[in-house]
């Protein structure tokens, strides 16, 4: 990890974020901070505002209201500064389709003007890692939505940020994938960068994170490591039923299993 990358202050602050659509409130009074050599999970339901989330902070999207910082840059006035420091692998991927692998990764080295050994020597070893050698001249247009995640995650890594940002990364993937991308983001940690990481699965971010936040309808509804999170529901041991409770689909979960019981019940075996 290059220190001079490095800004003063911790990899992510965002304090009391918010963002409208129209009048959808996507993100809401927010705040959170990642620290280095830390894996922060933003855990919640699809719509929570995990998306809207990854966006403000990687600068894609100005905020309604509320500020993050990045290594204590501004993403929308610092754009420079934030974006070398990030590696972002959004949940829809934007590639160059007409372009192969190699050569949209040559295309990034140019313009972030990377001294292309070392991007040589790191884009082999991740090619190696992810067995992605024989996708490496095909059009991007032409791979499976594993194998341009795998680009994407190597696009996003090619100038060796201390930041990475992952949104949903994991789905898709195959468990071999799984376990190198989480292998990836261990390593990333080993050297003192921090990871911000988006998911909808629990078992995904409990397995993987130092801290959850757990956010629905735009806000924080829980946060803590998963032993303070199981303690905060000390009557429920399994951390989904924290989760459901959380966000406040427990009781309408089991309602719904009760009426898909009863319009499902049958005997297979008459
Ligand atoms: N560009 C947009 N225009 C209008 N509404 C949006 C836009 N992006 C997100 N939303 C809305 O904001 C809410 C949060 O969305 P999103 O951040 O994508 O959630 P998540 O990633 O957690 O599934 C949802 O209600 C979604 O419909
Ligand atoms: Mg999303």
């Amino acid at each position: 990890m290059n220190e001079a990358m490095k800004g003063n202050g911790a990899p992510i602050v965002a304090h009391d974020l918010v963002r409208h659509f129209g009048k959808t409130v996507a993100v809401d009074h927010l705040s959170f901070e990642v620290r280095s050599g830390e894996i922060y999970g933003l855990l919640g339901p699809n719509g929570a505002g995990k998306t809207t989330t990854v966006k403000m902070v990687s600068g894609l999207l100005p905020p309604t209201q509320g500020q993050v910082e990045v290594f204590g840059f501004d993403p929308m006035n610092q754009p420079i500064e934030v974006k070398n420091r990030i590696g972002l692998v959004p949940e829809d991927h934007i590639l160059y389709e007409s372009l192969t692998p190699r050569e949209f990764f040559n295309f990034i080295t140019s313009i972030r003007q990377l001294d292309e050994q070392d991007v040589k020597t790191r884009v082999k070893s991740l090619i190696d890692a992810f067995e992605f050698g024989e996708y490496f001249d095909k059009p991007i247009a032409a791979l499976s939505h594993g194998n341009r995640q795998k680009a994407s995650v190597i696009a996003a890594i090619i100038h060796d940020p201390p930041l990475l940002v992952l949104d949903e990364p994991f789905s898709g993937l195959d468990a071999r994938t799984v376990r190198v991308l989480k292998d990836i983001l261990n390593i990333h940690l080993e050297n003192g960068g921090g990871i911000l990481f988006s998911s909808h699965i629990l078992e995904v971010a409990e397995s993987l994170c130092d801290r959850i936040g757990i956010i629905d309808d735009g806000k924080m509804v829980a946060e803590g490591t998963v032993d303070e999170l199981r303690e905060m529901v000390k009557a429920h041991g399994s951390l989904e039923e924290i989760f459901l409770r959380a966000v406040q689909q427990d009781a309408e979960v089991a309602e719904t299993v009760q009426a898909l019981r009863k319009a499902l019940t049958k005997n297979y075996t008459r």
